[in-house]
């Protein structure tokens, strides 16, 4: 509390402050109840990986007074919230872009399942005030873990050589488990307006993992804000959808959408928690939030240590989905669950865009072992991050593995490209898709750009029309692969990753062992291969034996290489038990343009 004192009555009262702390420290600013600003978010790390430097601009508008608070990225998405007076009139208004022009979705604030969405409706029936309900745009530096760290001149960028007055807060831990030192600078001009966050750690505004981020501020203006501002499009639902299994949205998407939403806060208490938070990028608004989510960590790494003692087969990992509950990881990962797929009863053979797929090499000379990892036609790992759009990665890699049947070479293709465009095939951008319907895009298109060209931005945005780096393809066409006379499913897929390389395939993925998994051979009989359970795309890239005769798939995830066995998972071969590797496989055949 010495510190909280401290900070609420500042002027002189250095007797009260810690020793590390300077003396003469101005009031911390207290934001207005209603002001503008705007930002650019800068990951400089990035810059040193791609030649695109990650750069997002933001401008946001919070009116505490009348509960309205709104924010735009890079002047497309939008969101708007608005407090009501019951918790179900206060509404979320989500805008996104779509092909080429804009559509909306309407969430309850409060709705959804999981501790984000369960804290926000305790907030909305108890909160102290309209900005504990909306969150926070700048941070509060009136709390006591902001401690004054002087006046400083700021080096580079926009507003270099200007004098600030900075604050600090530094989270650390060096004992126990892995260190950790997180130390967020903010800076202020000599009239209280805001100049910067540097931020060594997690980010607070986008959950992102450790890294340095650098959040520039201008325009800060305070006053009344225009009604018009908050002015909802007329597009938008003026209720939340109801959910619907075959629908576009499910109901905890709200929820999931606070969690990514502009929240500069964050809380920290369960060492073991903390870890895992600092190194994922989490952050909770309230104690409560921060209390939920603890406990789902803590059961689900129960779960894990109890899997990993007991069983011989796979073993499971608390992995960066572990402070998730099942619900939100199904609304975030598998959004195709529930939905109806094209399979080869519906789809029509046409011979130029659809084929089945004819097998050349007889069943007694398959190889025992088939594996593309490594090699120029399995592209490297990727990462879908959280947008829902593991039909874009699955069908991208089906293509590159093409593009090096017809080449020779590696080319990293582009889903993003597909995430906004390929709505019009039946599509959904990072709310879910299905690769046959991405391939009869590819097919009308007879083009993708590269991942150089168009580089993928884990969100939907507007599809891009003048790429400057792509494929062109003369012929397009995607090829099923399917039981003969011969060939049972299986055998006829394993023919066609020794004869073609590695395809998609589509999933079961809805077990909480395969959200966990680590190592080992999958084998969960409770998994289903039907064709209406599949609710996952991956890439299958070969397959083989173990050295006491367990038969398994080698199958490419999108969850990046920290997930499974390098990105990759192992799964039972046994038909009953594949959770659906084998039932629907598909490949591309294409022919280049000139
Ligand atoms: C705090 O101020 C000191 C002295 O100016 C400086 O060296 C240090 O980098 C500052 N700390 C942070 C985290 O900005
Ligand atoms: C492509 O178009 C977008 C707007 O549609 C524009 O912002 C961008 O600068 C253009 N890029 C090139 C290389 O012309
Ligand atoms: C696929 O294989 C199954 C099982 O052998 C068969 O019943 C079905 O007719 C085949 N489909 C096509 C399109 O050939
Ligand atoms: C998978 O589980 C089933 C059912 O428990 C069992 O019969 C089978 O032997 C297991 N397979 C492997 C490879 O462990």
């Amino acid at each position: 509390m010495i510190s909280a004192l401290f900070l609420s009555c500042a002027w002189g009262l250095n007797f009260e402050l810690p020793v590390s702390v300077r003396t003469r420290s101005p009031a911390a600013p207290a934001w207005a109840a209603q002001y503008k600003v705007s930002w650019d978010l800068a990951v400089p790390y990035v810059s040193t990986l791609q030649s695109t430097p990650l750069k997002y601009r933001y401008d946001a508008w919070q009116d505490t007074e009348n509960g309205r608070q709104k924010f735009t990225r890079d002047g497309v998405e939008t969101t708007i919230e608005k407090l009501g007076q019951e918790r179900e009139d206060s509404l979320q208004y989500q805008i996104y872009p779509r092909v080429d022009k804009l559509d909306c979705r309407t969430d309850d604030i409060g709705g959804g399942a999981g501790p984000t969405a369960q804290a926000q409706r305790r907030l909305l029936q108890t909160g102290p005030s309209n900005a504990a309900k909306l969150g926070l745009i700048l941070p509060d530096l009136t709390e006591s873990r902001w401690l004054y760290n002087g006046s400083t001149l700021l080096q580079e960028g926009r507003h270099a050589n200007k004098r600030a007055e900075s604050w600090v807060w530094r989270v650390t831990n060096d004992e126990g488990y892995g260190e950790y030192h997180n130390t967020y600078t903010f800076y202020v001009d000599k009239d209280g307006a805001p100049l910067r966050l540097n931020m060594w750690g997690v980010n607070l505004y986008t959950g992102g993992h450790f890294d340095l981020y650098v959040a520039d501020y201008y325009d800060y203006k305070v006053g009344k804000i225009d009604d018009q501002e908050f002015d909802v499009p007329s597009f938008c639902p003026e209720k939340p959808e109801p959910d619907s299994s075959n629908g576009r949205f499910h109901k905890n998407m709200g929820g999931l959408a606070r969690m990514r939403s502009l929240l500069p806060n964050a809380h920290y208490g369960d060492e073991e928690y903390d870890v895992f938070v600092l190194r994922h990028g989490r952050r909770h608004r309230s104690a409560e939030e921060y209390e939920g989510r603890r406990q789902v960590f803590q059961e689900n790494k129960l779960k894990v240590l109890e899997w990993n003692g007991r069983s011989d087969a796979h073993k499971l990992d608390i992995n960066h989905f572990a402070d998730w509950t099942q619900e939100e990881f199904e609304a975030l990962m598998l959004p195709n669950k529930g939905r109806e797929r094209p399979s080869l009863g519906n789809i029509p053979f046409d011979n130029a865009r659809v084929k089945l797929h004819k097998p050349t090499v007889a069943k007694h000379m398959l190889p025992s072992y088939v594996d593309w990892r490594g090699t120029p036609a399995d592209s490297p790992v990727k990462d879908q991050a959280a947008c829902g759009s593991c039909w874009a990665f699955g069908s991208v890699a089906s293509v590159e593995a093409a593009y090096f049947r017809e080449t020779g070479k590696q080319l990293l293709l582009s889903e993003q490209h597909m995430i906004d465009c390929a709505w019009d095939a039946g599509n959904t951008g990072c709310m879910g898709g299905f690769q046959p319907l991405a391939f009869n895009w590819m097919a009308d298109v007879l083009q993708l750009a590269t991942e150089e060209a168009y580089p993928y931005e884990g969100v939907t945005n507007f599809c891009k029309k003048n790429i400057t780096d792509k494929v062109t393809f003369k012929k397009f066409s995607q090829v099923w692969v399917n039981a003969t006379d011969s060939l049972t499913q299986e055998e006829a897929v394993m023919e066609a990753i020794y004869t073609k390389g590695p395809m998609t395939v589509s999933v079961n993925a809805e077990g909480e062992d395969w959200r966990f998994y680590k190592s080992g051979v999958y084998n969960n009989t409770r998994c289903s291969p039907k064709l209406k359970a599949l609710d996952h795309a991956v890439v299958v890239s070969g397959y083989g034996e173990t050295a006491d005769g367990q038969k398994y798939w080698i199958v490419k995830n999108t969850w990046s290489a920290n997930w499974g066995e390098k990105g990759y998972i192992r799964i039972s071969r046994d038909p009953a038990y594949d959770c659906g590797i084998a039932t629907q496989a598909i490949y591309n055949d294409i022919e280049l343009a000139d």
